[in-house]
């Protein structure tokens, strides 16, 4: 190829350069000397230099932009990124065929099985063959734009390898960290005493939220598509032919494929891909498996959270041995103190284990487990690994048991042990500098207030140097403090004034996950947001008012009580009101439908697939109300199996009774 000379030899040279890239980078089978790939290469710059005006977002040159990106807008997704149901033995797959058997009435549907990458789902849009928009999954229905880092990953084309790609395109897909990629950058952190990347996932995900396109381009990260978004017209009728079709679009697929009829056919697959496994360039946590036909698929449907026509079976998680070498003890933010095993290092699914969490002491003095002993230690996704056996015929004469301290090891407060607690407790909940940080961090953390630049190092300064001592004292941190801070510039220091600023406006269900309140966790924060909206309204309510709430029962009740009892919850909470932190009840995304719309539903026995969350979640969701009990103002009963006294008062009121077949077939 020479230097093109019309608009029509410049695409031609584009379409040569994505060609040899493909071959490099999804089928490692290069065609031409890196040498001549440069000199293409070069001509497509120089040709660009010559013609500003003939440059376009799919071509080779523009995978990298300048500058920095300030912010990932959020965009709501089309259709929403679901995820997956898990299993983890033969008979929960096996219920699973059963059921797709059952709701299609067919004997023998078909499924493709393919590989559970273990990355970060993600979702890609190209528009006349060029890729316009790269997104995260969030939280299914909204992500976060990372099109300006997506562009940066090599094996993702820019322009599609095809004479008429579809008007739209959207896919669907994972990023990820390759190991070869995640051992070399971890060896580069640890040279200059930085702190290492747990696993390739995390690595992954922090690299696509990376500010700077240039700093993502060097993490070197890689993609495969597995489905379609909102994406309708094309021809495909089956998930194996999906897989065709994303390789004609010149997409990388995943390759470990296999059609399989029955269960035996099932775990030989998975058989395979488990002895695959430790040689694999990436992690995988399981297989996925899809029933084949499509338009099966859209006849099972979706709950609120999952397809019903597939399921992960998730793998064990993998286990190494190592020796511990000494326990030492961890405080938590409400003071428990978990002992934790010192590893000699050891690899383990893609990472070097130098701690395990041992629990507690409880744990400890069951399966007897001691400083010198060889330990079997297990790492499933990316959970803290945990000690699972210990060879007690590798242990030595002098071996001896381990005891719990009887101070807590930072502020030297006698430990405490609440009667029918496992947890030993450091009671200095105000003064032990340790749960301090450890509230805060809590706090600032994803998801909490999701002060994202602001990590346990960093906290960690703040409070030493006296800038920080109770929540509210991060909302009055100032930039001539930050600057104190070791290696703040003037670029840290605006990106995290700006961060905690951004954070002000959280929502109510993160800001009481980020209060720490015991036995509040995301499904409970999300039912008191609900029904109190403000945090005000919330600190109000009553025993009564809160167990009136279906789902909260008298220990969460209590708990909530008690948090806003004490004076210095509230006082803090008041502060930081104050400090222009304001929680926002967010408000559901609503798709009006007609069946659903200003009807009163009521739920009742158990059903057969959803959830009652799930049922609840689908007729809020539809602009319908859910109450507890069945009156004349109730328009519709939802009956589950073993309905009892609803369903009798139901059929004396004459209300319309479905079940969830009729149900879903509504949504
Ligand atoms: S299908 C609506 N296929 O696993 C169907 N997902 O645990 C959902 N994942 O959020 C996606 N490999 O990010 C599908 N071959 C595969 C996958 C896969 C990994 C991820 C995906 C999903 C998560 C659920």
């Amino acid at each position: 190829m020479h230097r093109p000379t019309s608009h029509t030899e410049y695409l031609a040279l584009c379409k040569e350069i994505w060609s040899h890239n493909r071959l490099y980078y999804q089928q490692h089978a290069p065609q031409v000397s890196d040498k001549e790939y440069d000199r293409l290469y070069a001509l497509l710059e120089q040709c660009e230099k010559d013609h500003p005006e003939w440059i376009f977002p799919g071509s080779p040159t523009q995978r990298v932009a300048e500058g920095l990106s300030g912010a990932f807008p959020t965009v709501a997704h089309k259709s929403p990124m679901l995820s997956l149901s898990n299993t983890y033995n033969r008979e929960e797959v096996q219920d699973f065929i059963q059921r797709v058997k059952k709701l299609l009435e067919i004997p023998d549907p078909v499924f493709c099985c393919e590989l559970k990458m273990d990355g970060i789902a993600i979702s890609a849009k190209y528009e006349n063959g060029i890729f316009v928009q790269g997104t995260t999954r969030g939280d299914g229905k909204t992500g976060d734009d990372v099109t300006i880092n997506m562009r940066t990953i090599q094996s993702l084309p820019l322009q599609l390898p095809m004479d008429n790609p579809p008007a739209i395109l959207e896919v669907r897909g994972e990023v990820f960290m390759p190991h070869s990629v995640f051992h070399q950058a971890n060896a580069a952190k640890a040279a200059q005493s930085e702190e290492l990347w747990a696993n390739p996932r995390n690595a992954a995900a922090g690299s696509l939220k990376l500010l700077d396109p240039k700093e993502a381009a060097r993490r070197k990260l890689s993609i495969v598509f597995y489905g379609l978004g909102n994406t309708k017209g094309l021809p495909v009728k089956t998930q194996s032919q999906v897989h065709d079709f994303l390789e004609k679009c010149g997409l990388p697929t995943l390759a470990l494929r296999n059609h399989c009829k029955t269960l035996e056919e099932i775990f030989d697959f998975a058989r395979k891909v488990a002895d695959a496994r430790p040689t694999l360039p990436f992690d995988i946590d399981g297989i996925v498996i899809k029933l084949d036909s499509l338009e099966g698929q859209q006849h099972l449907g979706t709950t609120a959270k999952a397809p019903r026509w597939a399921v992960a079976y998730k793998f064990a998680a993998e286990q190494a041995t190592t020796k511990i070498h000494a326990i030492t003890v961890q405080v938590g933010r409400t003071g428990v103190l978990t002992p934790v095993a010192e590893l000699d290092p050891v690899k383990l699914a893609g990472s070097t284990i130098a701690r395990a969490t041992l629990h507690n002491y409880d744990e400890i003095k069951r399966k007897d487990i001691r400083v010198g002993d060889l330990v079997t230690i297990e790492k499933g996704g990316d959970v803290i690994p945990k000690v699972v056996g210990v060879d007690l015929s590798g242990r030595g004469e002098h071996s001896k048991p381990w005891h719990m301290p009887n101070e807590c090891p930072v502020c030297g407060t006698a430990v405490v042990q609440v009667q029918g607690e496992v947890a030993v407790r450091c009671p200095n909940t105000k003064g032990c500098p340790e749960q301090q940080l450890r509230r805060l961090f809590h706090f600032v953390s994803k998801g909490g207030m999701d002060i994202d630049t602001l990590g346990e190092k960093v906290l960690e300064q703040l409070i030493q140097k006296g800038f920080v001592q109770k929540l509210p004292d991060i909302y009055r941190l100032n930039a001539e403090q930050l600057f104190q801070l070791e290696g703040f510039k003037q670029k840290s220091v605006e990106n995290l004034l700006n961060a905690i600023e951004t954070s002000k406006k959280v929502p109510l269900t993160r800001f009481l996950l980020a209060l720490g309140i015991k036995h509040v966790g995301e499904g409970i924060a999300e039912l008191l947001a609900e029904k109190s909206a403000t945090i005000q309204g919330l600190s109000a309510l009553t025993t009564q008012d809160l167990l009136s709430i279906d789902g909260i029962g008298e220990k969460v009740a209590e708990s909530v009580l008690s948090f806003f009892a004490d004076s210095e919850h509230r006082e803090e909470i008041d502060e930081l009101l104050s400090l222009g932190v304001n929680p926002i009840q967010e408000t559901r995304q609503i798709q009006y439908n007609p069946f659903f719309q200003n009807k009163t539903f009521v739920i009742t026995g158990t059903l057969p697939t959803l959830s009652r969350q799930e049922a609840i979640e689908a007729i809020k969701s539809r602009g319908g109300k859910v109450t507890d009990s069945v009156t004349k103002k109730t328009d519709c009963l939802l009956a589950g199996e073993a309905a009892g006294s609803k369903l009798n008062k139901a059929q004396l009121l004459g209300i319309e009774i479905i079940d969830e077949k009729t149900f879903l077939s509504y949504c």
